[in-house]
């Protein structure tokens, strides 16, 4: 998703606007921009399509005497194709106004033909040109008057930082559903769309909430709403720990996350695990525990692998803890007309807590007075901030594009959650303690299953040229299998697709042939000789297969010589351990097919437009 940056303050902008851009590099983007205000009121603007290194160059000196105010962007495109008219910053016909912008302009095109009408002049195919001009129409010579005018005109979603050449002393930033905060520096001020972007300068920071505006400059910052009455906001302090967003010794950040899971999934339970209870201390819960119980259905909504760890939460709070629970793609959620009961709650599930779809379905459900509830693993984050409650995953922040340690740590928390809940109700002290011990067990596991990367990279060297794939799981196993696929394709680009191992033979099963790619899910579990049955009606048929088996299993030799064996655990516990070989299949095929693992192409990391 598109990224911004703004400064205002004692030091040359320009510097501290490219490295605030290159920290938001991980987020994916195709060109990058920069406007900056000198001391005689000229703004420079530099804008480049491609890697930011691109822009750097082309700086290279011209605007570090430049001025000590300034905004810069790196765009994903929505609208527009990728060139150097459609980057940001964009600007008026006088130009005057340069903003950067992250959202979509929903009635763009109506106010676009209505500026034209009156005489504007548009260079770009973009959405976000017409809010310079709107501003531009307004304009009387106070820049936050302007754009709050402005915004009145606006639907959609944005994340606004603009400048202006006639009121040149200040940025002006504003908030609708795309994120946005403020880092308070000494005698500067850091403004950006992601907390990553600011820590190196500061950790006093202050979220914009939807419908303020902030007016900086002068050493002060002022909030106000869209009415211009001023508001009083508080400055909080950021803990999280954004210094290990380096790679160390991997080639990638995806392999460094994928390897730094018996960490995570160790610090995604400290201080959770109360053995003598059986049970799971989730602080984040505790405000609303009575009203938990009470609750007699919950709906799940993510996106992507989010969405898969939630089909995983099915099944466990399902079997051990007797809810009603159905898991929602938040994409439709947000427009089905779902019917609530009084006691219906809804848990979603996000990794950077910005994901505009998971987003508008909590606001749809907060809009019916359903209890909200978030796994997130971005600390204050939008969806962090607007649920009634949650758990924050504190795996630190996930640079890779696609998820692994989220991944993993949302299905541990979900184990948590079972725990809590289900000890509220029908679960027994030794099922907990027992499900406690096992939890305790898997970090040993995961290492033990790192352990076989060269063979699972050597398995990847023998398949990375195949064009197709199936992944078949069961039961637990089902949402990995379609877990192992999304990461195949979304860094690999070969296509593959997850299904439960039962479906085959209602159609799929016509696609087998010697070129078409089996990887099955089969640990020694309640539906393991389903698994096994299935995986032979593939071999009769000459599918190749690949297989992920428990220690120890002979059976499945039978059936192929291509196994990737872990440990035995509880059957509901194994999606833990079942996906790491997944993940490090997909990163070393997409290694061989040379592509970039960390920004796959068309990717982002955080979807915050819809
Ligand atoms: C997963 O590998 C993908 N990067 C993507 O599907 C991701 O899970 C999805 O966009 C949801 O993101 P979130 O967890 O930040 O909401």
């Amino acid at each position: 998703m598109c990224g911004i940056i703004g400064y205002i303050g004692k030091n040359n902008a320009a510097p501290i606007l490219i490295e605030g851009l290159k920290r938001l590099e991980y987020r994916g983007y195709d060109s990058a921009g920069i406007s900056v205000i000198d001391k005689n009121g000229n703004v420079k603007t530099i804008k480049k399509i491609g890697k930011i290194e691109n822009l750097e160059k082309s700086i290279n000196g011209q605007m570090v005497i430049g001025g000590l105010c300034g905004i810069a962007h790196t765009r994903w495109a929505t609208h527009g194709i990728v060139n150097e008219l459609n980057a940001h910053p964009h600007f008026d016909c006088q130009k005057n106004i340069f903003l950067v912008h992250n959202g979509i302009i929903e009635n763009y095109s109506d106010l676009k033909e209505k500026l034209i009408k009156e005489g504007h002049k548009f260079i770009s195919q973009t959405d976000t040109e017409v809010v310079a001009h709107l501003i531009e129409k307004f304009f009387e010579g106070n820049l936050e008057n302007a754009v709050a005018k402005a915004l009145k005109n606006i639907k959609g979603a944005y994340g606004l930082a603009v400048i202006s050449k006639k009121d040149p002393n200040k940025i002006v930033i504003a908030k609708k559903s795309s994120p946005l905060l403020v880092g308070l520096g000494e005698n500067e001020f850091i403004i950006a769309s992601d907390a990553s972007a600011i820590l190196a300068y500061t950790k006093q920071i202050i979220h914009l909430n939807d419908g303020e505006i902030a007016v900086i400059g002068n050493d002060k910052i002022n909030f106000t709403n869209l009415d211009q009455e001023i508001i009083s906001k508080k400055s909080e302090i950021f803990n999280e720990d954004f210094n290990n967003a380096d790679k160390g010794k991997y080639q990638h950040f995806m392999l460094k996350e994928i390897f730094e899971q018996p960490k995570t999934l160790r610090n995604s339970v400290i201080g959770r695990l109360i053995k003598k209870e059986g049970w799971a201390k989730l602080g984040g819960l505790e405000i609303i525990e009575n009203k938990l119980r009470e609750i007699d259905r919950l709906i799940i909504v993510g996106c992507g692998s989010a969405y898969l760890a939630g089909l995983v939460g099915e099944y466990m709070l399902e079997e051990y803890v007797g809810l009603p629970t159905e898991v929602e793609f938040a994409s439709e959620f947000r427009y089905r007309k779902p019917i609530f009961g009084e006691n219906t709650a809804l848990l979603c599930i996000s990794q950077s807590g910005e994901t505009a779809d998971t987003l508008a379905a909590v606001e749809e459900a907060k809009r019916k007075g359903i209890l909200t509830l978030g796994i997130v693993n971005s600390v204050g984050s939008s969806i962090a901030r607007k649920t009634d409650a949650g758990v924050y995953n504190h795996v630190g922040p996930e640079i890779g594009v696609a998820s692994t340690k989220a991944f993993t740590s949302q299905l541990e928390i979900l184990v948590l959650l079972t725990l809590f809940l289900g000890r509220q109700r029908q679960m027994s002290l030794v099922m907990g303690q027992r499900i406690i011990k096992e939890l305790e067990r898997l970090p040993i596991w995961v290492e033990k299953i790192l352990r076989q990367a060269p063979k699972i990279k050597k398995l990847a060297k023998k398949y990375y040229k195949s064009k197709d794939f199936f992944f078949l799981g069961r039961k637990y196993n089902y949402p990995i299998a379609m877990e192992g696929a999304l990461k195949l394709k979304e860094i690999s680009y070969i296509h593959a697709e997850g299904y439960g191992a039962g479906e085959m033979k209602h159609g799929p099963i016509a696609m087998i042939d010697k070129n078409f790619i089996t990887f099955g899910i089969a640990p020694i579990d309640s539906v393991y000789e389903k698994m096994l049955s299935n995986l032979e009606e593939i071999k009769a048929r000459n599918g190749k297969i690949l297989v992920i088996a428990t220690e120890g299993d002979k059976k499945i030799q039978k059936i192929t010589k291509d196994v990737i064996s872990i440990p035995k655990t509880l059957e509901m516990l194994t999606p833990i351990l079942s996906v790491v070989p997944l993940q490090l299949f997909a990163y070393y095929c997409a290694v061989f097919n040379k592509h970039d693992v960390d920004k796959p192409r068309n990717l982002a990391k955080s979807v915050t437009v819809e």
